[in-house]
């Protein structure tokens, strides 16, 4: 069942979003060569609480951090910890932000220093496809249409897309329907005014094969060349949409 929420829900996932957003700003101020995934961690739990946040992805399912940060080959669900970021690395932070009962969802990718050219742009036509997908929000529009406009953008860039992953429907649970594939489907779902859902491609370099790490959460390119994810949190609204976990 697709939830339709009221002003109020929406209101309260606005400022889920804000401090979702704030979040990922302080982290980008401290993403630099030697600082470990696990000091990014911590900056962002501490960050969230000071903010009236609460990290929603700490123990969920039983996931044991924070935050999520899957580095190069790792597409998403890495687990912080010791690893140090360095020179190139391709570095994805993923995480949820509840305030008052109401989740949000988004994720960038930063590249480490600086990396090749062909590295740079995949991460730029990754994040360009987010906004590709969000554009074909609206009310009657498909749920598919994004899908279907990601995957194509994705392959007019020779890029994978993974298919194991897809975004989804938020409220008071992080996961909620619909589903939200990054390709084409032949779903039916029509969006509607107040629905609330997570658009998030996760783009490969390389092939869109993935598999799980050995740590039961990451997920990994199957033939170690880097992925990319980008996601926003977005409403429904009578003419379009919003994205309510960006500026
Ligand atoms: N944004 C991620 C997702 O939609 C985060 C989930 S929290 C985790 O899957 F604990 F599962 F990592
Ligand atoms: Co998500």
């Amino acid at each position: 069942m697709i939830s339709i929420k009221s002003p109020r829900e929406i209101e309260l996932m606005k400022q889920a979003g804000h401090i979702n957003y704030l979040t990922h700003q302080e982290l980008a101020k401290h993403i630099r060569v030697g600082i470990t995934t696990g000091e990014l961690n911590d900056i962002a739990d501490k960050f969230m609480r000071e903010h009236e946040g609460k990290p929603s992805c700490l123990n969920y399912e039983g996931f044991p951090k924070s935050i999520c940060i899957s580095v190069n080959d790792e597409v998403v669900h890495g687990i912080p910890g010791n690893r140090k970021l360095k020179n190139g690395d391709v570095v994805s932070i993923d995480f949820c932000v509840e305030y008052k009962g109401y989740q949000s969802d988004a994720a960038r990718t930063y590249i480490v220093g600086s990396a090749p050219k062909e590295i740079e742009d995949f991460v730029k036509y990754t994040e360009e496809s987010l906004y590709v997908g969000i554009k074909k929000v609206k009310p009657g529009a498909k749920v598919s249409d994004i899908g279907a406009s990601i995957e194509k953008y994705a392959k007019d860039h020779n890029l994978g897309v993974v298919r194991e992953l897809v975004g989804h429907g938020l409220g008071t649970s992080i996961h909620e329907d619909p589903d939200v594939p990054n390709y084409y489907t032949n779903m039916p779902t029509i969006l509607k005014e107040g629905m609330v859902i997570a658009i998030e491609p996760m783009l490969t370099f390389g092939k869109r094969y993935v598999y799980m790490k050995d740590d039961n959460w990451t997920i990994a390119t199957e033939d170690g060349l880097p992925a990319a994810h980008f996601e926003h949190t977005v409403v429904v609204t009578k003419d379009g949409y919003e994205i309510l976990t960006g500026e």
